[in-house]
């Protein structure tokens, strides 16, 4: 290979506006042709990637095919929950399952490499990228981020049905200042290690074949061009033996950084362990001056082209290019009725029911009910952010899945209400990449007079407010978390109004919903669904599937409480009194409680479960032995249900402070009406290990409290010691 060609390897651009049977007059065909480019991303459908990969296996010199990638992130066409929604499911299998169906679509349809899954932990809902994650836990975020690259790759990647997956984005990238996308980063190693290390490394020891580097900087270093980061934690502590990617641009960004010129950044990146340039073009248009100058090593370039190869490679695309080229799989495999069946089961199992006073919910399937709201009856906002392959009419609008499940049972009225928000202005900014809200040139009292006047005539209303899919995901930070106020002044003419009022909340994040939740009856957190969305909705509105998820992120009752997480440290001045109350010269707020509206965790259902009889084998353990944890748990109300039965474990002495509860293991049970299951975890030695002051992965003996509940304000506990 001649240097050109292997920094054409290097080079990921986008595929820009392609167009079918045009792909040859291109600038990014001919820079093909010239082996300039390795892979290339943004491009869909069957005829177009023939058409490009043609270009490179046969137009130029060493007929090295590309990679084709895409964020598939939470589903393809058929669209799953966002993944905040998603993990809300605690359900791994269905987890794995939607990234399998996604890698089954997305195969179909060409591409063969995903950037997903991204396993950011993050405790601040204001940074809006906390609905691409799976929250705020290390250890579900582990288990969610090692289904989700199993269910993308397989277990044999040279398969035509199993694509690349692409951990992202390491790392830290959910903790930036003020929430503020792409915002400086400063973290302890040891917080690091404990917390926000733990998914990327369970998607490395899962197997995962890439790995995407963040924009932000640790230690002062933009991870992107950061030794220790790329070199010492993923190669050499966790034997990462796939590619390293940058993400959007990354190389050229560290010179707004401040670390120098395109020359000095692009080196800067190779040699801290980088091997592919997203968009950049650092690489390609500096690395050879670098290397005739002694900056970088022809061996480093090797390398970074021999992975990229090796992935192509695993993929089998040496021995047939075009086996993700299959015009009859487009076809039959995109958006099926199995599919969507799946999505919309899913989607239902990720909503969490905050409240429901008198059990106002599931309503009826009868007589008149007001669905009222700007979310109510929208098509393009459901499928939520990043859904770039979501053809976005495909959606299914809340009121046309209440028409489909009520098939006439009951009537439904609609009125929109209000807009999304006064300021139309922002409303342009929250509505982008075509997901509007069709803004209502109407006055708000014009608006409201309508709500009302369907309201008068229903016996229940129904109304959908929260944020718009764009609210949250990339570079969409909010500093106000509540439902914005036109929606609020809606919701409070409503309930004046004395009729029943369910609401159903739109969002990409935890807002602050303390008025919210003082006001009214019922809430019904889904997130944002995906294409199932208005069936999968009603499915739980009127009680064909009673709600089973539970919170991955703390709901705050104040903006100014964040970050609020559950498993955080005890502090040497704790509250002493039960009731949080205030006191003076403990850890408290003037003006705000401590603990969260809805903690970690938390999540209602249409049935009502009993903890009982917490044991444990033996009060005392050494490393080599396992501990059993039993309880029973009934089903005590009048549906069948699933439960979430969540266990929590104290260190309760270490050599350094250790959080106050943190998740360790999880069973969702099914529980027939009336019916009541022993359940049992198994503690062993790696669930007592956290990384000490010199970053030693160690257990430490003395005494362990273990906490069995359905949310992690759970008070219940038993005891034991680790001895030697
Ligand atoms: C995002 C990544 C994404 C990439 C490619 C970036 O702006 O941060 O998550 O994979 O774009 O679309």
């Amino acid at each position: 290979m001649t240097i050109e060609e292997k920094l054409g390897q290097l080079n990921l651009p986008t595929a820009g506006d392609i167009t079918t049977g045009q792909a040859n007059s291109s600038d990014v065909a001919k820079n093909i042709q010239q082996g300039k480019v390795g892979s290339l991303f943004n491009i869909k459908s069957v005829a177009k990637i023939r058409e490009v990969q043609k270009i490179a296996v046969e137009n130029s010199r060493l007929k090295i095919p590309l990679l084709f990638g895409m964020d598939v992130i939470h589903g393809y066409e058929t669209t799953f929950p966002i993944p905040l929604g998603l993990s809300c499911t605690w359900n791994i299998q269905l987890i794995e399952q939607s990234a399998r169906i996604a890698a089954r679509e997305a195969s179909a349809d060409g591409i063969n490499w995903t950037f997903s899954p991204m396993v950011d932990i993050s405790r601040d809902p204001r940074w809006g990228r906390v609905s691409e994650g799976s929250g705020e836990d290390p250890y579900l975020g582990s288990r969610i981020a090692q289904a989700m690259v199993k269910g993308y790759q397989g277990n044999d990647l040279s398969l035509n049905t199993t694509i690349l997956a692409c951990v992202k984005h390491f790392a830290l990238y959910g903790a930036p200042e003020g929430g503020r996308d792409y915002n400086t980063v400063d973290m302890s190693r040891i917080r690091m290690y404990n917390d926000y290390f733990p998914p990327y490394k369970a998607a490395v020891d899962a197997g995962v074949g890439t790995v995407m580097a963040s924009f932000n900087e640790i230690d002062g270093i933009p991870a992107t061009g950061n030794k220790w980061l790329l070199t010492e934690v993923l190669r050499n502590q966790w034997k990462f033996d796939g590619f390293v990617v940058t993400d959007y641009t990354g190389i050229p960004e560290m010179t707004d950084h401040g670390l120098g010129d395109l020359q000095t950044v692009s080196a800067l990146a190779l040699n801290a362990g980088m091997d592919m340039d997203m968009v950049g073009e650092g690489f390609l248009s500096t690395l050879k001056k670098s290397l005739d100058e002694g900056k970088v090593t022809m061996a480093q370039i090797d390398n970074s082209v021999k992975l990229i190869l090796e992935a192509k490679y695993d993929l089998g695309l040496f021995a047939d290019p075009y086996k993700y080229c299959d015009e009859n799989r487009a076809k039959t495999e995109i958006f099926t009725q199995e599919n969507r069946t799946i999505a919309r089961k899913t989607a239902a199992e990720s909503f969490v029911l905050f409240k429901n006073e008198k059990q106002l919910l599931p309503l009826k399937k009868s007589g008149t009910i007001a669905l009222i709201g700007p979310l109510a009856n929208n098509a393009v906002n459901m499928p939520g952010t990043w859904s770039v392959a979501t053809k976005h009419a495909n959606a299914v609008p809340l009121l046309q899945g209440m028409q489909a499940v009520l098939k006439g049972s009951a009537k439904v009225l609609y009125a929109k209400g209000s807009n999304l928000i006064e300021d139309a202005d922002y409303e342009n900014r929250a509505t982008m990449f075509g997901k509007t809200l069709n803004r209502d040139d109407r006055t708000k009292e014009v608006l409201l007079a309508e709500a009302l006047e369907i309201a008068g005539r229903s016996d229940v209303i129904v109304v959908a407010l929260g944020e718009s899919a764009e609210m949250s995901g990339e570079s969409s930070s909010r500093v106000h978390l509540d439902i914005p106020q036109t929606q609020r002044e809606l919701l409070d003419a409503l309930l004046k109004t004395g009729k029943p009022v369910v609401l159903v909340l739109f969002t990409g994040r935890p807002l602050v919903l303390t008025e919210e939740n003082q006001k009214v009856a019922a809430i019904l957190n889904v997130w944002f669904p995906g294409t199932e969305a208005g069936y999968a909705i009603s499915d739980v509105l009127f009680g064909d599937i009673n709600p089973s998820g539970k919170l991955t992120m703390t709901f705050p009752r104040s903006v100014g409480q964040i970050p609020v997480y559950y498993s955080h440290k005890n502090t040497g001045r704790p509250l002493k009194n039960k009731n949080g109350d205030f006191e003076k010269f403990r850890t408290n707020y003037l003006d705000e409680r401590n603990e969260p509206l809805f903690p970690f965790g938390y999540g209602l259902s249409y049935t009502t479960f009993t903890y009982n009889n917490l044991e444990i084998s033996k009060p005392k353990m050494t490393a080599g032995e396992k501990l059993k944890v039993t309880l029973t748990v009934k089903n005590t109300g009048n549906f069948d249900g699933k439960e979430v039965v969540q266990l929590y474990i104290r260190d309760v002495v270490g050599s350094v402070s250790r959080p106050m509860k943190e998740l360790k293991g999880f069973q969702k049970i099914l529980l027939k009406k009336g019916e009541e299951k022993q359940v049992m975890f198994e503690i062993g030695i790696d669930d007592l290990k956290f990384y000490n002051s010199d970053l030693e992965f160690v257990a430490e003996p003395g005494n362990f409290e273990v906490f069995v509940g359905t949310n992690s304000d759970v008070s219940d506990k038993i005891g034991f010691e680790l001895v030697d």
